[in-house]
């Protein structure tokens, strides 16, 4: 295992260039079971998540080649529509491959998920709307055990308990695609990953309307064709940059971002005082004056993401003054704030709400990554601490960031990535 060693107080500098969205790549990949051409993913990045993505295609028999930011998929002869645990149980997103297979195939065993740290995460809101389809659907072992003849379109609400559900759409979207006419989901998520998914079915020759508001609806087709595409930027590896100028008070310029995905990441960070302009295409941040605190809420898209809040408390834990930070999609999502509390942060819990009182600055400590974007929080944090942070597991990091430690060593700051011991 590995750990970051970040010696903080530095400043940064610099263009720094954001990699292909993890969550458009994951179900993208998913999609290419709905065909038997050859499917090509360009622009994709390199994380260990988009790995297990690939070790689970290949173990159906899907000849999968991956050369820097280009996969290839050729379904070259299935020899299981299978997602086993040991797989699934790494990675909850796989569980997007249960729709599509079940599409394709009319049979699918797919492990359930399971929880993680963020949470328990549950897939009743897949469930529901494979079986609104028409599938028979039985959990036996832990395992999903899908059956169906055909599928057949129908009108589907998918809204749960805390919104709309981003994996749930576009499992659900992807059967659809080969039912037979048309189905309307309603209380889809409209998340722009779940849109460049729709965009690829779209040039697979499915037909889809609404995708990116909350009516999304499929006219069943035949078959689908293979595709080509390039993934868009991953909105959440943007908006972690713009922190890492923001809480160390430097100005970047951040490339190759959609600004108009990120909306809500962009507003908050301007009413606590950072300046945020666009110029063609790239982000250009630097701290105005001293920074302000703020309250936020997360929401399903276009709201504040929950992927950022941990983030944005790793800025607030050094902004002056009180902010309330309110998680309605994962409320358990505060792992980072023990580790943080060791780097001296002052962050009461209260229920999904994190009342965060502002330090002058965080003291440099050894803490432990526990899932993908608290452990993005205590690099942030390692960042402006003063003194040195370890933080360790950071395979949890590497999930989700394509080498974002080495992205920030180019701008300036100080990180080791070394064994531990
Ligand atoms: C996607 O997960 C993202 N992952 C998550 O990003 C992200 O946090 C989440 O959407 C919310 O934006 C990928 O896209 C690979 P959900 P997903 O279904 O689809 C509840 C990251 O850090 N729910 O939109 O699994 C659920 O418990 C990861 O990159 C049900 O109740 O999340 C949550 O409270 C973490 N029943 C809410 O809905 C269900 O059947 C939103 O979850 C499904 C979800």
């Amino acid at each position: 295992m590995e750990k970051l060693i970040i010696r903080g107080g530095r400043a940064l500098k610099g263009t720094v260039k954001v990699s292909g969205s993890k969550n458009s790549t994951l179900p993208i990949l998913a999609a290419a079971l709905l065909t038997d051409d050859l499917c090509v993913l360009e622009g994709v990045p390199n994380l260990r998540d988009v790995t297990t993505m690939i070790r689970i295609l290949r173990n159906m028999g899907l000849k999968v080649v991956q050369e820097g930011g280009r996969v290839t998929v050729e379904p070259n002869g299935y020899k299981a529509w299978e997602a086993p645990y040991r797989l699934v149980s790494t990675m909850r997103a796989s569980f997007c491959v249960l729709g599509p297979l079940l599409a394709k195939h009319g049979q699918a065993k797919v492990s359930l998920p399971g929880g993680c740290v963020i949470g328990p995460r549950p897939v009743d809101l897949h469930l529901k709307g494979l079986r609104a389809l028409g599938a028979g659907l039985k959990v036996e072992g832990g395992y999903v055990l899908a059956r169906a003849r055909e599928l057949k379109g129908s009108t589907i609400y998918l809204g749960g308990a805390f919104g709309s559900s981003v994996l749930a759409t576009a499992n659900v979207m992807m059967a659809a695609c080969l039912a037979r006419g048309r189905a309307v989901i309603e209380n889809a998520a409209c998340e722009p990953e779940v849109v460049d998914l729709a965009e690829v079915l779209i040039k697979m020759g499915a037909r889809i309307q609404g995708h990116g508001t909350p009516v999304v609806t499929v006219e069943g087709v035949r078959r689908l064709n293979g595709f080509t595409h390039r993934v868009i930027p991953d909105r959440i590896e943007a908006g972690t940059l713009l922190v890492a100028a923001a809480v160390t008070g430097s100005e970047l310029l951040v490339q190759g971002a959609r600004p108009e995905q990120m909306g809500a990441v962009i507003d908050k960070l301007r009413e606590a005082g950072i300046e945020v302009t666009l110029s063609d295409g790239a982000i250009r941040v630097r701290p105005k004056r001293t920074l302000r605190p703020v309250d936020v809420t997360t929401l399903p898209y276009p709201g504040f993401p929950t992927d950022m809040q941990a983030q944005l408390m790793a800025l607030m834990c050094q902004t002056p003054g009180i902010s309330v930070i309110t998680e309605k999609i994962y409320p358990d999502r505060f792992m980072h704030v023990a580790e943080l509390g060791r780097m001296g942060a002052q962050v009461k819990l209260e229920g999904a709400c994190a009342i965060v009182q502002g330090v002058k600055r965080l003291s440099g400590a050894p803490v432990m990554a526990s899932d993908l974007r608290a452990s993005a929080a205590l690099v942030l944090a390692g960042l402006a601490a003063r003194g040195t942070s370890e933080v360790a597991r950071i395979y949890h990091l590497d999930r989700g960031y394509d080498r974002v430690d080495v992205k920030l060593t180019q701008l300036g700051a100080d990180i080791q990535r070394a064994k531990m011991d």
